[in-house]
Protein backbone atom coordinates (compact mmCIF):
# COMPACT_ATOMS: atom_id res chain seq x y z
CA UNK A 1 0.00 0.00 0.00
CA UNK A 2 1.51 3.75 -0.92
CA UNK A 3 1.82 5.61 1.90
CA UNK A 4 0.59 8.98 -0.13
CA UNK A 5 -2.30 9.75 -2.68
CA UNK A 6 -1.71 12.59 -5.41
CA UNK A 7 -4.75 13.69 -8.08
CA UNK A 8 -3.58 15.43 -10.91
CA UNK A 9 -6.43 16.81 -13.14
CA UNK A 10 -5.38 18.40 -16.25
CA UNK A 11 -8.03 18.60 -19.69
CA UNK A 12 -4.73 17.91 -21.59
CA UNK A 13 -4.00 13.97 -21.62
CA UNK A 14 -0.04 14.99 -22.82
CA UNK A 15 0.55 17.45 -19.59
CA UNK A 16 -1.11 14.25 -17.77
CA UNK A 17 0.97 11.59 -18.74
CA UNK A 18 4.29 14.04 -18.56
CA UNK A 19 3.38 14.20 -14.74
CA UNK A 20 2.67 10.71 -14.56
CA UNK A 21 6.37 10.14 -15.86
CA UNK A 22 7.75 12.83 -13.46
CA UNK A 23 6.19 11.11 -10.12
CA UNK A 24 7.09 7.49 -11.44
CA UNK A 25 10.08 8.57 -12.14
CA UNK A 26 11.73 10.72 -9.11
CA UNK A 27 9.21 9.65 -6.39
CA UNK A 28 8.68 6.65 -4.54
CA UNK A 29 5.82 5.09 -2.44
CA UNK A 30 3.05 7.70 -4.34
CA UNK A 31 -0.39 6.49 -5.24
CA UNK A 32 -1.34 8.50 -8.38
CA UNK A 33 -4.89 9.51 -9.56
CA UNK A 34 -5.49 11.05 -12.84
CA UNK A 35 -8.44 13.31 -13.80
CA UNK A 36 -9.39 15.34 -17.20
CA UNK A 37 -11.98 17.95 -15.51
CA UNK A 38 -12.90 19.51 -12.66
CA UNK A 39 -15.90 17.11 -12.61
CA UNK A 40 -13.98 14.11 -12.60
CA UNK A 41 -11.32 15.40 -10.11
CA UNK A 42 -14.90 15.95 -7.55
CA UNK A 43 -15.90 12.44 -8.42
CA UNK A 44 -12.76 11.06 -7.26
CA UNK A 45 -12.67 12.66 -4.33
CA UNK A 46 -15.65 11.29 -3.00
CA UNK A 47 -14.48 7.77 -3.25
CA UNK A 48 -10.70 8.32 -2.80
CA UNK A 49 -8.77 9.56 0.26
CA UNK A 50 -6.41 12.15 -1.50
CA UNK A 51 -3.46 13.95 0.06
CA UNK A 52 -2.71 16.38 -2.37
CA UNK A 53 -4.12 17.87 -5.71
CA UNK A 54 -2.63 18.87 -8.90
CA UNK A 55 -4.85 21.16 -10.28
CA UNK A 56 -4.65 23.19 -13.60
CA UNK A 57 -6.51 26.05 -13.42
CA UNK A 58 -8.05 26.47 -17.29
CA UNK A 59 -9.95 23.58 -17.90
CA UNK A 60 -13.17 23.85 -20.39
CA UNK A 61 -16.53 23.60 -18.02
CA UNK A 62 -15.99 23.34 -14.06
CA UNK A 63 -12.16 25.44 -14.01
CA UNK A 64 -9.70 24.92 -11.53
CA UNK A 65 -10.77 27.89 -9.47
CA UNK A 66 -14.34 26.33 -9.41
CA UNK A 67 -13.32 23.16 -8.50
CA UNK A 68 -11.01 24.30 -5.38
CA UNK A 69 -14.26 26.20 -4.33
CA UNK A 70 -16.57 22.89 -4.26
CA UNK A 71 -13.04 21.29 -2.51
CA UNK A 72 -13.14 23.65 0.15
CA UNK A 73 -16.62 23.69 0.76
CA UNK A 74 -16.99 20.00 1.41
CA UNK A 75 -15.81 18.87 5.10
CA UNK A 76 -14.26 15.39 3.17
CA UNK A 77 -11.95 17.79 0.79
CA UNK A 78 -11.63 21.44 3.04
CA UNK A 79 -8.01 20.30 3.83
CA UNK A 80 -6.62 18.71 1.05
CA UNK A 81 -3.66 20.80 0.09
CA UNK A 82 -3.78 22.49 -3.58
CA UNK A 83 -1.40 23.43 -5.75
CA UNK A 84 -2.36 25.23 -8.73
CA UNK A 85 -0.78 24.53 -11.85
CA UNK A 86 -0.96 27.66 -15.21
CA UNK A 87 0.97 28.71 -17.83
CA UNK A 88 3.06 31.12 -17.45
CA UNK A 89 1.84 33.87 -19.21
CA UNK A 90 -1.03 33.81 -16.97
CA UNK A 91 0.89 33.97 -13.44
CA UNK A 92 0.21 37.44 -12.65
CA UNK A 93 -3.71 37.57 -13.00
CA UNK A 94 -4.16 33.92 -11.35
CA UNK A 95 -1.28 33.95 -8.78
CA UNK A 96 -4.02 36.22 -6.26
CA UNK A 97 -7.04 34.26 -6.75
CA UNK A 98 -4.99 31.09 -6.70
CA UNK A 99 -4.14 32.08 -2.98
CA UNK A 100 -7.55 33.56 -2.19
CA UNK A 101 -9.48 29.67 -3.21
CA UNK A 102 -6.88 28.23 -0.86
CA UNK A 103 -4.17 26.97 -3.01
CA UNK A 104 -0.76 26.28 -0.98
CA UNK A 105 1.06 26.54 -4.03
CA UNK A 106 1.50 27.85 -7.49
CA UNK A 107 3.14 25.98 -9.88
CA UNK A 108 3.32 27.07 -13.84
CA UNK A 109 3.70 25.08 -17.10
CA UNK A 110 5.75 24.32 -18.68
CA UNK A 111 6.61 22.32 -15.33
CA UNK A 112 10.68 22.82 -14.66
CA UNK A 113 11.10 19.40 -13.62
CA UNK A 114 13.49 19.83 -10.66
CA UNK A 115 11.45 22.71 -8.68
CA UNK A 116 8.43 20.75 -9.03
CA UNK A 117 9.71 17.26 -7.79
CA UNK A 118 11.57 19.50 -4.81
CA UNK A 119 8.35 21.01 -4.10
CA UNK A 120 6.35 18.30 -4.46
CA UNK A 121 9.04 16.01 -1.99
CA UNK A 122 8.32 19.09 0.50
CA UNK A 123 4.61 19.16 0.92
CA UNK A 124 4.50 15.12 0.45
CA UNK A 125 7.16 15.15 4.02
CA UNK A 126 4.85 17.64 5.34
CA UNK A 127 1.84 16.15 5.10
CA UNK A 128 3.88 12.50 5.90
CA UNK A 129 4.76 14.15 9.33
CA UNK A 130 1.28 15.31 10.23
CA UNK A 131 0.09 12.04 9.37
CA UNK A 132 2.32 10.54 11.70
CA UNK A 133 1.64 13.25 14.39
CA UNK A 134 -2.23 12.79 14.14
CA UNK A 135 -1.73 9.30 14.78
CA UNK A 136 0.22 9.53 16.95
CA UNK A 137 -2.09 12.40 19.02
CA UNK A 138 -4.51 9.46 18.36
CA UNK A 139 -2.72 6.46 19.89
CA UNK A 140 -1.89 9.26 23.15
CA UNK A 141 -5.15 10.25 23.98
CA UNK A 142 -6.66 6.89 23.06
CA UNK A 143 -4.05 5.46 25.48
CA UNK A 144 -5.16 8.37 28.12
CA UNK A 145 -8.23 7.73 27.69
CA UNK A 146 -7.55 3.80 28.55
CA UNK A 147 -5.27 4.81 31.44
CA UNK A 148 -7.97 7.45 32.97
CA UNK A 149 -10.94 4.26 32.88
CA UNK A 150 -8.46 2.03 34.42
CA UNK A 151 -7.30 4.74 37.23
CA UNK A 152 -11.69 5.60 37.86
CA UNK A 153 -12.16 1.67 37.73
CA UNK A 154 -9.22 0.63 40.02
CA UNK A 155 -10.23 3.55 42.53
CA UNK A 156 -14.35 2.59 42.22
CA UNK A 157 -12.73 -1.27 43.15
CA UNK A 158 -10.88 0.19 46.14
CA UNK A 159 -13.71 2.07 47.21
CA UNK A 160 -15.70 -0.87 46.96
CA UNK A 161 -13.65 -2.75 48.90
CA UNK A 162 -13.08 -0.67 52.30
CA UNK A 163 -17.06 -0.23 51.93
CA UNK A 164 -16.70 -4.45 51.71
CA UNK A 165 -14.36 -4.50 55.25
CA UNK A 166 -16.58 -2.02 57.04
CA UNK A 167 -19.46 -3.40 56.35
CA UNK A 168 -17.57 -6.71 57.27
CA UNK A 169 -16.33 -4.74 60.58
CA UNK A 170 -19.80 -3.79 61.25
CA UNK A 171 -21.25 -7.61 61.23
CA UNK A 172 -18.54 -8.55 63.29
CA UNK A 173 -19.53 -5.91 65.72
CA UNK A 174 -23.06 -6.52 65.88
CA UNK A 175 -22.68 -10.34 66.13
CA UNK A 176 -20.21 -9.40 69.18
CA UNK A 177 -22.46 -6.97 70.59
CA UNK A 178 -25.82 -9.25 70.09
CA UNK A 179 -23.67 -12.00 71.76
CA UNK A 180 -22.96 -9.88 74.79
CA UNK A 181 -26.49 -8.94 75.19
CA UNK A 182 -27.61 -12.02 74.82
CA UNK A 183 -27.53 -12.68 79.01
CA UNK A 184 -28.18 -9.49 80.22
CA UNK A 185 -31.91 -9.70 77.98
CA UNK A 186 -32.34 -12.82 79.09
CA UNK A 187 -31.98 -11.85 82.86
CA UNK A 188 -34.73 -8.81 81.73
CA UNK A 189 -37.27 -11.22 80.74
CA UNK A 190 -36.74 -13.22 83.54
CA UNK A 191 -37.51 -10.66 85.78
CA UNK A 192 -40.13 -9.15 83.68
CA UNK A 193 -42.43 -12.58 83.11
CA UNK A 194 -41.81 -13.09 87.20
CA UNK A 195 -43.57 -9.75 87.67
CA UNK A 196 -46.06 -10.32 85.34
CA UNK A 197 -47.06 -13.81 87.02
CA UNK A 198 -46.74 -11.97 90.75
CA UNK A 199 -49.28 -9.70 88.92
CA UNK A 200 -51.54 -12.02 87.63
CA UNK A 201 -51.55 -14.47 90.74
CA UNK A 202 -52.23 -11.51 92.69
CA UNK A 203 -49.01 -11.74 95.01
CA UNK A 204 -48.80 -8.28 96.81
CA UNK A 205 -44.52 -9.18 97.24
CA UNK A 206 -42.88 -5.66 97.81
CA UNK A 207 -39.55 -7.23 97.92
CA UNK A 208 -39.29 -9.08 95.13
CA UNK A 209 -40.97 -6.23 92.94
CA UNK A 210 -38.70 -3.95 94.12
CA UNK A 211 -35.68 -6.16 93.90
CA UNK A 212 -36.89 -7.70 90.12
CA UNK A 213 -37.43 -3.89 88.94
CA UNK A 214 -33.57 -2.84 90.37
CA UNK A 215 -32.01 -6.01 88.71
CA UNK A 216 -33.79 -5.04 85.25
CA UNK A 217 -32.50 -1.72 85.74
CA UNK A 218 -28.75 -2.80 86.22
CA UNK A 219 -28.46 -5.08 83.27
CA UNK A 220 -29.90 -2.00 81.10
CA UNK A 221 -27.57 -0.14 82.01
CA UNK A 222 -25.37 -3.12 81.54
CA UNK A 223 -26.83 -3.34 78.07
CA UNK A 224 -25.94 0.80 77.07
CA UNK A 225 -22.66 0.17 78.97
CA UNK A 226 -21.66 -2.83 75.99
CA UNK A 227 -22.98 -0.43 73.18
CA UNK A 228 -20.68 2.32 74.52
CA UNK A 229 -17.73 0.35 74.71
CA UNK A 230 -18.18 -0.45 70.86
CA UNK A 231 -19.52 3.05 69.94
CA UNK A 232 -16.13 4.25 71.48
CA UNK A 233 -13.41 1.74 69.97
CA UNK A 234 -15.08 1.97 66.80
CA UNK A 235 -15.86 5.61 65.56
CA UNK A 236 -13.75 7.84 68.14
CA UNK A 237 -9.85 7.88 68.23
CA UNK A 238 -7.95 10.55 70.08
CA UNK A 239 -4.92 11.44 71.67
CA UNK A 240 -4.72 10.35 75.02
CA UNK A 241 -3.22 8.46 78.21
CA UNK A 242 -4.23 5.13 78.62
CA UNK A 243 -2.78 2.19 80.25
CA UNK A 244 -1.95 -0.45 77.95
CA UNK A 245 -2.67 -3.85 79.86
CA UNK A 246 -5.93 -1.84 80.31
CA UNK A 247 -6.64 -1.69 76.50
CA UNK A 248 -5.53 -4.99 75.83
CA UNK A 249 -7.93 -6.94 78.02
CA UNK A 250 -10.52 -4.45 76.88
CA UNK A 251 -9.77 -6.34 73.14
CA UNK A 252 -9.79 -9.53 74.60
CA UNK A 253 -12.94 -9.24 76.44
CA UNK A 254 -14.64 -7.50 73.12
CA UNK A 255 -13.37 -10.55 71.23
CA UNK A 256 -13.95 -12.87 73.29
CA UNK A 257 -17.02 -14.48 72.30
CA UNK A 258 -15.15 -15.45 69.11
CA UNK A 259 -12.00 -16.80 70.51
CA UNK A 260 -14.80 -18.74 72.71
CA UNK A 261 -16.72 -20.51 70.15
CA UNK A 262 -13.11 -21.55 67.98
CA UNK A 263 -11.67 -22.71 71.11
CA UNK A 264 -8.70 -20.59 70.92
CA UNK A 265 -7.01 -19.65 74.53
CA UNK A 266 -5.68 -16.65 75.43
CA UNK A 267 -2.33 -16.46 77.56
CA UNK A 268 -1.48 -13.41 78.53
CA UNK A 269 1.34 -11.94 80.21
CA UNK A 270 1.44 -8.02 80.60
CA UNK A 271 3.27 -5.18 82.22
CA UNK A 272 0.52 -3.68 84.15
CA UNK A 273 2.59 -0.53 84.43
CA UNK A 274 2.97 0.74 81.26
CA UNK A 275 0.87 3.47 80.58
CA UNK A 276 1.09 5.92 76.83
CA UNK A 277 -0.12 8.84 75.22
CA UNK A 278 -1.24 7.58 72.18
CA UNK A 279 -4.11 6.60 70.21
CA UNK A 280 -6.51 3.36 72.10
CA UNK A 281 -8.44 2.82 69.56
CA UNK A 282 -6.58 2.19 66.55
CA UNK A 283 -4.64 0.30 69.18
CA UNK A 284 -7.30 -1.61 69.36
CA UNK A 285 -8.15 -1.78 66.18
CA UNK A 286 -4.53 -2.81 64.97
CA UNK A 287 -4.69 -6.04 67.53
CA UNK A 288 -7.73 -7.46 66.43
CA UNK A 289 -6.58 -7.50 62.74
CA UNK A 290 -3.97 -9.25 64.22
CA UNK A 291 -6.12 -11.74 66.86
CA UNK A 292 -8.27 -11.88 63.34
CA UNK A 293 -5.66 -13.47 61.60
CA UNK A 294 -4.35 -15.73 64.58
CA UNK A 295 -8.15 -17.24 64.93
CA UNK A 296 -8.19 -17.77 61.05
CA UNK A 297 -5.35 -19.40 60.91
CA UNK A 298 -5.70 -21.47 63.49
CA UNK A 299 -9.23 -22.37 62.88
CA UNK A 300 -6.92 -24.69 60.66
CA UNK A 301 -5.31 -26.72 63.46
CA UNK A 302 -6.66 -29.65 64.97
CA UNK A 303 -4.32 -29.40 68.15
CA UNK A 304 -4.89 -27.39 71.12
CA UNK A 305 -5.22 -23.67 70.04
CA UNK A 306 -3.33 -20.75 71.44
CA UNK A 307 -2.83 -16.81 71.19
CA UNK A 308 0.10 -15.43 73.43
CA UNK A 309 0.33 -11.63 73.93
CA UNK A 310 2.95 -9.86 76.13
CA UNK A 311 4.02 -6.82 76.87
CA UNK A 312 7.25 -5.60 77.87
CA UNK A 313 9.87 -2.54 78.23
CA UNK A 314 13.05 -2.86 76.65
CA UNK A 315 15.26 0.35 76.18
CA UNK A 316 12.91 2.81 76.78
CA UNK A 317 10.90 1.62 74.14
CA UNK A 318 7.52 -0.22 75.11
CA UNK A 319 6.62 -3.64 73.08
CA UNK A 320 3.96 -5.93 72.31
CA UNK A 321 4.30 -9.39 71.04
CA UNK A 322 1.51 -11.45 69.75
CA UNK A 323 2.41 -15.20 68.83
CA UNK A 324 0.34 -17.75 67.87
CA UNK A 325 0.41 -21.76 67.37
CA UNK A 326 -1.26 -21.89 63.73
CA UNK A 327 1.96 -22.45 61.94
CA UNK A 328 3.10 -18.67 60.90
CA UNK A 329 3.40 -17.30 58.00
CA UNK A 330 5.07 -18.85 54.61
CA UNK A 331 8.18 -17.35 54.17
CA UNK A 332 7.59 -16.44 50.37
CA UNK A 333 4.43 -14.44 51.82
CA UNK A 334 6.51 -12.42 54.95
CA UNK A 335 6.96 -9.22 52.00
CA UNK A 336 4.19 -9.14 51.33
CA UNK A 337 1.38 -9.47 53.56
CA UNK A 338 1.39 -5.87 54.53
CA UNK A 339 0.86 -4.56 51.14
CA UNK A 340 -2.86 -3.95 50.28
CA UNK A 341 -5.38 -6.70 48.86
CA UNK A 342 -2.62 -9.21 49.77
CA UNK A 343 -4.21 -12.56 51.02
CA UNK A 344 -3.98 -16.13 50.94
CA UNK A 345 -7.75 -16.39 51.84
CA UNK A 346 -10.57 -17.21 49.59
CA UNK A 347 -12.32 -14.20 48.57
CA UNK A 348 -15.04 -14.59 50.75
CA UNK A 349 -12.74 -15.17 53.97
CA UNK A 350 -9.96 -12.16 53.07
CA UNK A 351 -9.57 -9.27 51.32
CA UNK A 352 -6.53 -8.55 52.51
CA UNK A 353 -6.83 -5.43 53.78
CA UNK A 354 -6.34 -6.42 57.72
CA UNK A 355 -2.54 -6.18 57.92
CA UNK A 356 -2.11 -2.81 54.87
CA UNK A 357 -4.88 -1.14 57.65
CA UNK A 358 -3.10 -2.41 60.57
CA UNK A 359 0.28 -0.82 59.59
CA UNK A 360 -0.99 2.22 58.43
CA UNK A 361 -2.34 2.51 62.62
CA UNK A 362 0.50 1.44 63.73
CA UNK A 363 3.31 2.81 61.82
CA UNK A 364 1.46 6.25 60.06
CA UNK A 365 -0.91 7.37 62.71
CA UNK A 366 0.60 5.65 66.23
CA UNK A 367 4.35 6.08 64.67
CA UNK A 368 5.02 3.09 66.09
CA UNK A 369 6.87 0.29 64.63
CA UNK A 370 5.51 -3.33 63.21
CA UNK A 371 7.35 -6.17 62.98
CA UNK A 372 6.90 -9.93 61.68
CA UNK A 373 9.23 -12.53 62.27
CA UNK A 374 9.57 -16.24 63.30
CA UNK A 375 9.47 -17.15 66.54
CA UNK A 376 9.86 -21.01 66.80
CA UNK A 377 8.72 -23.85 65.09
CA UNK A 378 5.78 -24.25 67.08
CA UNK A 379 5.22 -20.97 67.76
CA UNK A 380 5.79 -19.51 64.94
CA UNK A 381 4.35 -15.97 64.44
CA UNK A 382 5.54 -13.06 66.35
CA UNK A 383 4.61 -8.95 66.18
CA UNK A 384 6.26 -6.76 67.98
CA UNK A 385 4.83 -3.03 68.06
CA UNK A 386 6.07 -0.56 69.83
CA UNK A 387 4.11 2.59 69.64
N1 LIG B 1 -1.34 -15.32 62.19
C1 LIG B 1 -1.14 -15.65 60.92
N2 LIG B 1 -0.80 -16.94 60.58
C2 LIG B 1 -0.61 -17.30 59.30
N3 LIG B 1 -0.71 -16.44 58.26
C3 LIG B 1 -1.04 -15.16 58.51
C4 LIG B 1 -1.26 -14.70 59.84
N4 LIG B 1 -1.53 -13.38 59.79
C5 LIG B 1 -1.49 -13.04 58.48
N5 LIG B 1 -1.21 -14.09 57.70
C6 LIG B 1 -1.05 -14.09 56.24
O1 LIG B 1 -1.00 -12.76 55.80
C7 LIG B 1 -2.00 -12.53 54.79
C8 LIG B 1 -2.45 -11.08 54.83
O2 LIG B 1 -3.17 -10.82 56.02
P1 LIG B 1 -4.26 -9.66 56.05
O3 LIG B 1 -4.82 -9.59 57.41
O4 LIG B 1 -3.67 -8.43 55.48
O5 LIG B 1 -5.34 -10.16 54.99
P2 LIG B 1 -6.40 -11.32 55.13
O6 LIG B 1 -6.50 -11.80 56.55
O7 LIG B 1 -6.08 -12.35 54.10
O8 LIG B 1 -7.76 -10.59 54.72
P3 LIG B 1 -8.59 -9.52 55.63
O9 LIG B 1 -7.75 -9.20 56.82
O10 LIG B 1 -8.78 -8.35 54.72
O11 LIG B 1 -9.84 -10.19 56.00
C9 LIG B 1 -3.07 -13.55 55.08
O12 LIG B 1 -3.85 -13.86 53.93
C10 LIG B 1 -2.24 -14.76 55.56
O13 LIG B 1 -1.71 -15.48 54.47
MG1 LIG C 1 -6.74 -10.39 58.10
Amino acid sequence: MKNITILAVDDIEANLISLEYLIEEYMNDVNLLLAPSGEEALKLTYTKDIDIIILDIQMPGMDGFETAKYLKSSPKTKDIPIIFLTAAFKEEEFQQKGFEVGAIDYLTKPIENRQFINKLNLYIQVIIKTKELQSLNDNLSQSLEQEILLKEKIQEQQLELVEQSKISALGEMIGNIAHQWRQPLSVISTCASGLRLNLELGLDNKEVVSSSLARIVDTTSELSSTIESFRNFTFQDKLSEFNLSAIINKTIENEKYILDENNIKMIIELDDEINLNNLPNSLIQALQNIIKNSKEALNKIDSERFIFINTYVQDNEVYIQIKDNAGGIEEEHLSKIYEPYFTTKHQSNGIGLGLNITYKLICDSMRGKIKTQLFSRTLSNQRSVCP
